[in-house]
């Protein structure tokens, strides 16, 4: 039976872990940013389908994430359906080519040299799923609306897990934010308490596919420590 206890009336669970020794939790955090610092944002996606359930559990994941007052202001939106999916692209692609022509100032432009990217967005048809992740302004009880809490912070956490489980599933993935996104609510006739937070197509990584070289910042210029 699990242990339980009131406190301030509500029910609480015994919480323990197991506790590692120092050797195994080198080894399990090593092993672990070994694997994750093989994740790369790839964008040429193969059509090759991915099971829904697959595509269930990722969700499953991405929805542990930790949220402020335990909230989980988040929906996600799993699209495979064709037509939604070139609905989608050619929505994003008129945004992107007015963001590629007039909106991005030079210095943007530059930065996205090295990566390669313009307008066209051709994986938002190719790839087998579309997660359309929307933000939870506040959330609607019986027409009542009711506070969300630092909902950007929660559904940008939950968003890192979703990325971290696909990269476990095999999978690859891309934090796409066509700006502006409100086609996104109007495509997905998503509530007014919603509103679009990131695009994020998910598939295996087309047989011919090229990332950028990129190089991740060392320790030292990431972390600062006061011991
Ligand atoms: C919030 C956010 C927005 C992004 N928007 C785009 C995007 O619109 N298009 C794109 O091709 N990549 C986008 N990216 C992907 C980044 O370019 C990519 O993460 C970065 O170049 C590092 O590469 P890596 O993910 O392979 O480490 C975005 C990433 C983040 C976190």
């Amino acid at each position: 039976m699990e242990e339980t206890k009131l406190i301030n009336g509500f029910p609480h669970i015994h919480f323990s872990r197991d506790i590692f020794s120092k050797a195994e939790m080198l080894e399990r955090s090593q092993s672990y940013f070994e694997w994750m610092n093989d994740r790369r944002t790839v964008r040429d996606i193969s059509n090759r389908p991915v099971a829904k359930e697959i595509i269930e559990r990722l969700v499953m994941t991405a929805s542990t994430a930790p949220s402020g007052a335990h909230k989980q202001p988040w929906t996600f939106c799993l699209v495979s359906n064709p037509k939604i999916k070139r609905e989608i692209r050619v929505a994003a692609e008129e945004e992107e080519y007015r963001s590629y022509h007039d909106r991005m100032s030079q210095e943007w432009l530059d930065d996205l040299k090295a990566i390669g990217t313009d307008w066209h967005k051709p994986f938002l048809e190719n790839a087998p799923w579309l997660i359309a992740v929307f933000r939870k302004a506040y959330d609607l009880e019986n027409e009542k609306k009711r506070t969300n809490y630092y909902v950007n912070e929660s559904v940008g956490l939950a968003c890192g897990l979703l990325i971290a489980a696909i990269h476990q599933a095999g999978l690859v993935a891309l934090t796409h934010t066509p700006s502006p996104m409100n086609f996104l609510s109007e495509v997905l006739k998503r509530p007014e308490n919603e509103r679009p937070f990131l695009l994020i197509p998910v598939g295996y990584p087309h047989e011919d596919a090229y990332v950028p070289d990129l190089k991740r910042k060392p320790l030292e210029e990431v972390a600062v420590f006061y011991e």
